[in-house]
């Protein structure tokens, strides 16, 4: 009986979402398996918008942000090719974002619009707006749906290659099912109160680390 209520309480454990804040996932080594997956059970997006933090010194091509559907690998990806920017793609459509100031051993902070009734896109590095531009219109994200942090999917929740595998620290990772205000990603850059995601939620995420993955506290700036 004890054996079981234990089973019974892990197995409730693994489910049950967790508050992050003030926590970081670091990769500390570049791998084709250290990923983590984020869970949700929405399937049906017709725009987003996907907040996080990084820091890394990598100086190649690497992933941020990688979300599939099983028809759909890059159903939106957020992914940093080196010295020419930043390219966001939804629908396996990417646009890219150049001349941002994507400093190396720099925390970021990375925010993605999309919504598909214009079908524009922008992107926010550190509160500061890019050009808005022209993405999928009208066709939606219909899942289910995978997320990978540290890798990019090249298919359904595999299809990894180390150089594109992100090393480094993430966190703070917000996704909404809708376009933020302007007031409310700047406050997001600024650590200032901001709704936090209702599709990912870093004060209640769901997720699984997998290989050399590990949640530390993060690295505050003492005062
Ligand atoms: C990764 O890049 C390195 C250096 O360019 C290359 O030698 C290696 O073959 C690449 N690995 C894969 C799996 O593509």
């Amino acid at each position: 009986m004890a054996l079981y209520l234990l089973l019974l309480m892990l197995t409730a454990c693994a489910a049950v979402p967790q508050d992050l804040s003030g926590k970081m996932f670091t990769f500390p080594q570049q791998t084709n398996t250290a990923q983590v997956r984020l869970t949700t059970s929405r399937q049906v997006l017709g725009a987003v918008t996907v907040c996080l933090r990084s820091f890394t010194d990598l100086r190649r091509d690497h992933s941020l942000f990688s979300l599939a559907t099983p028809s759909v690998d890059n159903d939106i990806a957020i992914y940093v090719y080196a010295n020419v920017g930043i390219h966001f793609t939804i629908r396996n459509k990417a646009v890219l974002f150049g001349g941002q100031d994507y400093k190396l051993n720099t925390w970021h902070s990375i925010c993605t619009t999309w919504d598909s009734a214009t079908g524009l896109a922008q992107l926010w590095l550190d509160g500061k707006p890019s050009s808005r531009k022209s993405l999928s219109t009208g066709s939606h994200i219909s899942g289910p749906i995978k997320i990978v942090l540290g890798q990019e999917q090249d298919s359904f929740g595999g299809g990894f290659d180390i150089n594109q595998s992100f090393a480094g620290m993430l966190s703070d990772v917000h996704m909404w099912d809708h376009v933020l205000s302007p007031c409310q990603i700047q406050d997001y850059a600024s650590d200032l109160n901001f709704p936090p995601g209702n599709v990912l939620n870093w004060r209640a995420l769901e997720f699984q680390t997998e290989g050399r993955v590990l949640l530390e506290d993060g690295q505050k700036n003492c005062s």
